[in-house]
């Protein structure tokens, strides 16, 4: 599958997302202090978020947005940019970029970063199905074929091991605030009101409450083909925590503990995340 992807600063990123010229014309980028990134390695949860964000944004300015009005920062044509100059702030944008790959504007800026995390056990569940399950992406022949993959970082965005160490720097920093998917899942309300909080949103109860019902899975889910297109019902698989149990071989599931005891025990994502 090498083919299907091209290097950029040492990560690979897929031909058929990213382009060098638009990683050439990030460079220049420029942000706003007011801007909101949303922050995740792919299948953490980008998406679920991102509809988070739009929703309590729709409320507190009493106005609907659409999808396109939230662009993947490192992804698409060279000129969107330039397009991103007349969006009115304040412009929400997501990234599977690790901090340090972010063009300098936004880490001068002290923009609001929000980075949602997953175990990478379910990420990588997440990730492998999604690339069997999508017609018109490249499968891999098989789990163990794409376990390996998997832990060389050798898929799209590099690896989940950097990038968690990348980010696990920058955690404490006060324009930053991290979530897992795993506290999101096990309570909404509370993990959409700590969002709300960090974003300057004042809400009522009622109105967390209201968001709450339309950001579960099965809300989410019942949608995804008028939010996402065709590719929604593949985006919004399942939505548990645990389903790695389904695919891991007891010999895959030590790899990946040593991994992540090796690349994070001790530091505040390390402690935190559950699986
Ligand atoms: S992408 O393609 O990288 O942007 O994917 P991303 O949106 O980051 O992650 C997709 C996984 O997130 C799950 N998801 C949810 N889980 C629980 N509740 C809600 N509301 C929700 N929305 C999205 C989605 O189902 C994918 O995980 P899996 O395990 O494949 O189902």
């Amino acid at each position: 599958l090498s083919h299907l992807f091209f290097t950029y600063q040492q990560i690979p990123y897929p031909v058929t997302m990213c382009a060098l010229e638009t990683f050439k014309a990030l460079d220049a980028f420029e942000a706003r202090s007011d801007d909101i990134v949303l922050a995740s390695y792919p299948k953490c949860g980008s998406n679920w978020i991102l509809h988070i964000v739009r929703e309590l944004l729709s409320v507190v300015s009493e106005k609907k947005y659409e999808y396109s009005e939230f662009p993947v920062l490192e992804c698409g044509d060279s000129e969107k940019y330039q397009r991103m100059k007349l969006f009115p702030s304040p412009r929400i944008m997501t990234t599977h970029l690790h901090y340090d790959k972010l063009p300098g504007s936004i880490i001068k800026s002290k923009a609001k970063i929000l980075v949602i995390f997953r175990n990478p056990k379910d990420t990588a569940v997440s990730f492998f199905h999604f690339h069997n399950d999508v017609p018109d992406i490249p499968s891999y022949g098989s789990w163990d074929d794409f376990f390996k993959h998997f832990m060389k970082g050798q898929v799209s965005w590099g690896s989940y091991f950097d990038f968690a160490i990348n980010w696990n720097k920058h955690l404490d920093d006060a324009n930053i605030k991290f979530i897992l998917y795993e506290d999101l899942k096990e309570n909404l309300a509370t993990g959409i009101k700590q969002i709300a909080e960090f974003l300057g949103f004042c809400l009522t109860g009622e109105q967390i409450q209201a968001i709450s019902a339309q950001s579960t899975f099965q809300a989410m889910q019942a949608k995804s083909q008028e939010t996402h297109g065709a590719v929604g019902p593949f985006l919004f698989r399942k939505g548990e925590v645990g389903d790695w149990k389904n695919l891991f071989r007891e010999t895959q599931s030590q790899e990946m503990d040593e991994k992540f005891k090796t690349c994070l025990a001790g530091t505040p994502l390390g402690t935190k995340l559950k699986y």
